[in-house]
């Protein structure tokens, strides 16, 4: 892998080049620039991970050259350099968008770890313009999303029989997109300016059922006040598809049977045969094998359907089609409403790659639908996920891409002033004269600052934070 990119920018020859030596012992590619103006004119030439900058220099300021940076790319990573005690600078500059600050003098454990978490997050903005900008260079009339392993023996089979008539077979637990690859087959076939007409097998009696199929003559039956064309008629020279066929009764199994073999239908009621050219795409979640050998599925109409099989992956199967899957959802019912929310936090991330996903895709889809919907920041926390996302245990092989998932995506400000005074209540070993002096407050403020952090002062001594953390 590359190393990143970092620019160490600070007027002070000594503090640049310590700063500058220590990252590169770590591996990174640093280059240290001694005025803003040039530090700048190096981004422009091309792509910089993290910008280390002083706040206080000559012409060109450290809040200038954040703002500069800012605006030559969304993805660099800024972190502003700060003289010991003097912290409004810092704030003035979180505010505009650095992501951090690190406090001169360094030290070598606070340099690792500040830069480390900037590039994390420098990565995650990286994966989110990547993922935009990859969903909207997708072709539009394709909405099938994913490049795992799995999805792309799919693509292969559903355009290998898409130039054919062969009748297809779609297996896959409910929510796995068999519709959606039904009607890509449909798309991709020489009959795609033809009806494509879903047919659900499911969800009516069987001489319902029969009549929707295959239409009726007038007076067929009570009730049949006039003539109907079935679906299989309305389906000519395109495509029906049949959802759920594992629910088709013994009756209608025959009955299907007879219009592939035939190429023809008979309506309820009627007395000749009318030919059809229909191509046949049939859906289920059953295993139609065991319902064969359990005699509720006619082996001879499953032979038939059965020409080209193809298989779905549950979603935990293509799991590493979940991120992807998630920005599309997210853009999906984003456009066009003035939802703030444009990515997620990285422990939602974790969360929707460790859930189960029973219900798969369409699962997946109603939750991201869902935290949009209850979302008030630019990034979906847990908190927007249902219950049972959230609370999905930690299966033994989903282990956190880096120790530092729980840090929060940005400080807050709070968060800036506690570490500060954390920082200089040590360094002045828990004098509170020295660290109000270095703080710019007086000592009842201090203790205040102290109360609404949870740090013990301490008597006269140690100002130690009561909980680690
Ligand atoms: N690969 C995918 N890319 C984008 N969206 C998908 C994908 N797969 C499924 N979906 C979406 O998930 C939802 C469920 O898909 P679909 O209705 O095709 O599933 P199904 O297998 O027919 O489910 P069921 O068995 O419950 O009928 C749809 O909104 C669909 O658009
Ligand atoms: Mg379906």
């Amino acid at each position: 892998m590359q190393a990143a990119k970092i620019l160490v920018v600070d007027d002070d020859a000594v503090a640049r080049e310590l700063l500058a030596e220590a990252l590169k012992k770590e591996g990174y590619d640093v280059e240290a620039f001694g005025s803003g103006e040039a530090a700048i004119a190096r981004g422009r030439e091309g792509r910089v991970d993290l910008v280390l900058t002083d706040i206080r220099m000559g012409a060109v300021d450290g809040l200038t050259v954040l703002r500069e940076f800012k605006r030559m790319s969304q993805d660099t990573a800024i972190v502003v350099l700060t003289a010991f005690g003097s912290l409004e600078g810092a704030i003035e500059a979180i505010k505009q968008g650095a992501y951090d600050y690190l406090a001169k003098p360094f030290k070598k454990e606070e340099i690792k770890l500040v830069v480390q978490r900037s590039l994390d997050h420098c990565r995650l903005l990286r994966e989110n313009t990547k993922f935009r900008e990859e969903l909207k260079s997708k072709d539009e009339w394709s909405p099938l999303v994913g490049s795992s392993p799995a999805m792309l023996e799919v693509y292969k089979l559903v355009a290998r029989v898409s130039e054919s008539k062969s009748t297809v077979l779609l297996q896959g637990e409910s929510g796995t997109g068999k519709e959606l690859i039904a009607r890509a087959i449909h798309g991709n076939s020489p009959r795609r300016d033809k009806p494509f007409v879903p047919v659900n097998c499911g969800a009516l009696p069987d001489t319902l059922l029969e009549s929707e199929m295959f239409g009726y003559e007038k007076g067929a039956f009570t009730g049949a006040v006039g003539t109907k064309t079935g679906l299989f008629e309305s389906a000519s020279g395109g495509t029906l598809f049949l959802d759920e066929v594992g629910e088709l009764g013994q009756a209608l199994q025959v009955k299907l049977l007879r219009v592939m073999q035939d190429h023809e239908v008979r309506r309820v009621g009627g007395t000749h045969s009318i030919k059809v050219d229909v191509r046949i795409i049939a859906a289920t979640n059953r295993d139609l094998e065991q319902f064969v050998k359990e005699g509720k599925f006619r082996d001879d109409l499953f032979y038939r359907l059965n020409v080209v099989r193809i298989t779905l992956p549950s979603l935990t199967e293509r799991q590493e089609d979940i991120p992807m899957l998630a920005h599309y959802f997210l853009q999906k019912c984003a456009t066009g409403t003035t939802t703030p929310v444009r990515g997620f936090h990285p422990d939602t991330m974790e969360l929707l790659n460790r859930y189960r996903w029973p219900g798969n895709v369409r699962e997946l889809e109603n939750a991201i639908e869902r935290a949009v919907s209850l979302s008030h920041g630019p990034l979906l926390t847990p908190d927007d996920l249902p219950a049972a996302i959230r609370q999905a245990p930690i299966h033994a092989e989903a282990k956190p891409e880096s120790p530092d998932v729980t840090e929060p995506v940005c400080l807050t400000l709070e968060e800036v002033e506690k570490r500060h005074l954390v920082r200089v209540l040590k360094e002045t070993k828990g004098n509170k004269v020295k660290a109000s002096k270095i703080l710019g407050i007086d000592r009842r403020t201090l203790y205040r600052m102290a109360e609404r952090f949870g740090l013990d002062l301490g008597d006269e001594g140690e100002g130690t934070e009561k909980e680690t953390g």
